[in-house]
């Protein structure tokens, strides 16, 4: 008689589910906004955190991709999903009662704010975990200004469901088509945060180490990291980015939320 055994993968030990859409709409830059029903990730989640998606109906174990959570409310979650590539396309082009297989929660979370303002800064499609933030400040009494910065107007997103948490919205656009003409860290410098201000901060990684160098003198900064993730729960080494202390950081597993002061943000050769 021969006996059979299967080998438990890390992937095998983490909280897999198959969510049904349950909604679908449209936002800036051709982004994709899904509600999922989700009730267990919902449950656990806080901002912060992302979900790996398995980005199509085959048998490919590997098309997942790291989507952060945009809102946990109830027993849905909310994914923010711009169609780059085969994965993420297939994704936007999944309609209400399809089912999507979702790993999560995964990652850290921001840490929450004690006394002082808060600003949060996004660039690009950094907005979906800083409305998660914003959404539990504003549960806690804590009141947010967001600051939002894209290319142009068109691919703003989330900007209604931040206006209506924060205590104000400041846009900045590249090409001047809403707000004011510039990048968002102009803003952020014009703001001129106190050193009683905490700073909360997703966007391309040029956008962070400028919003690092501007927020040395403020109480604390956080900075969720965007990194390529090929596993998303530590197995493959892929998303390390280079620690200040001369080390690595893994973005899924340490991240992807650090304080600012963690991060090489320049290349010391
Ligand atoms: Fe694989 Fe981080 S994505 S170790």
């Amino acid at each position: 008689m021969t006996s059979r055994m299967t080998r438990k993968t890390a992937e095998d030990t983490l909280h897999k589910t198959v969510c049904r859409v349950e909604g679908v709409s449209k936002e800036g830059g051709e982004c994709v906004l899904l509600t999922l029903d989700a009730p267990e990730i919902a449950k656990l989640a806080v901002p912060g955190q992302f979900v790996m998606v398995k980005c199509t109906d085959g048998a490919c174990p590997l098309l997942r991709r790291p989507i952060s959570i945009a809102s946990a409310r109830e027993d849905k979650i909310f994914l923010l999903v711009q169609p780059v590539g085969t994965g993420t396309r297939w994704l936007c082009e999944r309609k209400a009662g399809d089912s999507i297989d979702v790993i999560g929660p995964l990652g850290n979370g921001f840490t929450l704010p004690g006394a002082g303002e808060n600003i949060l800064v996004s660039g690009g499609l950094g907005a979906p975990p800083l409305l998660f933030l914003a959404r539990i400040l504003a549960d806690m009494g804590k009141q947010a200004v967001s600051l939002l910065g894209a290319g142009s107007s068109s691919r703003l997103v989330l900007k209604n469901e931040m206006a209506a948490v924060c205590k104000d919205v400041f846009i900045s656009t590249e090409d001047g088509s809403e707000g004011t003409k510039g990048l968002v860290t102009d803003l952020v410098s014009k703001l001129a945060p106190k050193s009683t201000a905490n700073i909360f901060a997703c966007g391309p990684l040029p956008m962070l180490a400028r919003v690092a160098e501007i927020a040395e003198k403020a109480s604390s900064c956080q900075v969720s990291l965007e990194a390529k993730m090929a596993c998303g729960y530590g197995a493959c080494m892929g998303c390390a980015v280079p620690a200040a202390n001369g080390g690595y950081l893994h973005v899924c597993t340490q991240g992807p939320v650090f304080p600012s002061k963690l991060v090489m943000w320049r290349n010391p050769l």
